[in-house]
């Protein structure tokens, strides 16, 4: 069986003891009930890294990861952060090809196809974000538009490496709009992308990728999502960044 997780994407929110204060609340409340059956991952600023790390049990309730890597292992990169030293913090994951960080930051298919590589040659699992905007749907282009940025960006991972990478569908219309696409939608888009990583490598690899949906997911739709069976969790932004409402979408997962 697939794994369920639910991933908070904290973007560039909550100074150092906000952030620590809304990771033990997340805490707290996971803890004061039944374990959850998705897996959490935080990903707070890379400022926070280390000392939320601290916080957590040794149990895999919560996990980490960050917003970003460069794409080098290391190097004259002025301000930068390599994936290995999210690593020896602590992180396991890591969100590549946000649509913030394609818009603002220009990234590419090429760039973030660099960058894939070099979080998982340093033990970091990729969560990789595709969707398409909204003129796009319009178009009816919506499925071959992110099935060409999976190609672009990862389809030169050999399977074992594939195996390793989480999918995040995200329409780019939807992120902190309030609007998203019906559950029906997100199971059609899922489905073509699963049959897209089943296409480049097999049926019983795309079987064992998680796909999340992310875009307005919050504690009052998420349940409509979770309940698509090509739906294995979610990413959030807003709604993460209160600990009732994150804890809330999480116990939604069944
Ligand atoms: P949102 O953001 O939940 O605030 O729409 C999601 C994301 O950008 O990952």
């Amino acid at each position: 069986m697939r794994s369920k997780l639910i991933v908070a994407n904290w973007k560039m929110n909550l100074d150092f003891w906000a952030g620590l204060q809304l990771a033990n609340a997340i805490l707290q409340q996971l803890q004061a009930q039944a374990p959850p059956v998705a897996q959490v991952i935080l990903l707070p600023s890379y400022l926070h890294l280390q000392a939320i790390k601290s916080l957590l049990p040794t149990s895999d309730l919560i996990q980490l990861g960050a917003q970003n890597c460069h794409e080098q292992a290391g190097g004259a990169f002025t301000g930068e952060i390599s994936a290995s030293m999210l690593h020896s913090v602590g992180a396991r994951f890591v969100l590549i090809g946000h649509s913030e960080r394609r818009e603002h930051w220009g990234e590419n298919e090429v760039l973030l196809a660099h960058k894939v590589t070099t979080a998982l040659a340093h033990g970091l699992r990729p969560i990789f974000c595709c969707g398409e905007y909204g003129a796009t749907r319009e178009a009816g282009q919506a499925i071959p538009f992110v099935q060409q940025q999976l190609a672009e960006s990862l389809f030169h991972l050999t399977a074992t490496e594939m195996a390793q990478v989480i999918l995040a569908y995200e329409p780019v219309w939807a992120i902190g709009t309030g609007r998203t696409p019906t559950p029906d939608e997100v199971q059609a888009m899922h489905q073509a992308i699963r049959s897209t990583v089943a296409q480049q490598y097999s049926a019983t690899l795309a079987q064992q990728i998680p796909i999340l949906y992310g875009g307005s997911c919050n504690a009052q739709n998420a349940s409509s999502f979770f309940a698509c069976s090509e739906v294995d969790g979610g990413l959030i932004g807003s709604a993460s960044l209160q600990a009732a409402s994150l804890v809330a979408i999480i116990r939604q997962l069944l």
